[in-house]
């Protein structure tokens, strides 16, 4: 069974103070019982200080992103040896807002999939059709070729330490979320695409998240569906009860 996962990505919000009071406020409130691994990702800047607060806790940190290189003449960039060095456990890569905004092609991705592994860091792999895209019938397409990328391109012992999220655009801080049909129906897309490239032992071992206007009040409909490990939660992930009811809605 792949472990059932609630990440929080808190992409250029919050003060530091806000961080810092979201965070003792899960560490506070957590039972340390929830069904799901605990993740949250807040601002590069945050790290070290949140990582502070919530040592101890169980829940994990992740970075939104990382460098495609190692190390070097890169300004502005943080590599992922960085963030292992600073506590991280998971980062966020191929996010539609960096492939969008930022010039994170499929292979450029792919080389921070590599710098991560090598970091020992767990992956977060986005992927997601536009509206555009899921209007044209090109859905599976779209998804094939983000996750082909990267897949086909990496061992298998790598793909283990892998996780997917589906995040269709057209659902992302718009309230529109998938319906838990249609969600399904990706996720098991999904499933047979990486079970096909990796093998049913290593396809069924990774977790399988889904991301769009996931909130405490849909999260249980979503999470219940087959091929659906888990969310990776933006809005309602600055608020700690909601998130906290995410990681809990089994
Ligand atoms: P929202 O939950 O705010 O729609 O954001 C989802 C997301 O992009 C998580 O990475």
């Amino acid at each position: 069974m792949p472990q059932k996962i609630v990440a929080g990505n808190w992409k250029m919000n919050t003060s530091l103070e806000e961080a810092t009071q979201l965070a003792q406020s899960l560490k506070d409130n957590q039972t340390g019982q929830e069904p799901a691994k605990l993740v949250v990702c807040p601002p590069f800047v945050w790290i070290r200080t949140i990582a502070e607060i919530l040592q101890g806790s169980g829940i994990s940190i992740g970075a939104q992103n990382c460098a495609s290189t190692a190390s070097g003449a890169f300004t502005g960039e943080i590599s992922a040896t960085m963030l292992k060095n600073a506590g991280v456990e998971y980062v966020i890569l191929g996010h539609s807002e960096r492939r969008a905004m930022f010039g994170d092609s499929n292979a450029v991705i792919l080389e921070k999939c590599k710098q991560a592994i090598v970091s020992d860091l767990k992956v977060i792999l986005c992927c997601g059709e536009t509206l555009a895209e899921r209007k044209a019938g090109e859905l599976e397409t779209v998804l094939t070729g983000q996750l082909t990328s990267v897949f086909k391109n990496i061992d298998q012992l790598s793909a283990s330490n892998l996780v997917i999220a589906y995040e269709p655009v057209w659902a992302i801080g718009t309230g529109l979320t998938a319906t838990p049909e249609q969600a399904e129906s990706a996720h098991g897309f999904i499933r047979n695409l990486i079970n096909s490239l990796l093998g049913e032992t290593v396809g069924n071992s990774i977790s399988l998240l889904y991301g769009g206007s996931c909130n405490a009040s849909n999260a249980s409909s979503l999470f219940s569906r087959n091929n659906i490990d888990g969310g990776l939660i933006g809005g309602a992930s600055l608020k700690s009860d909601d998130f906290l009811k995410i990681g809990n809605a089994w």
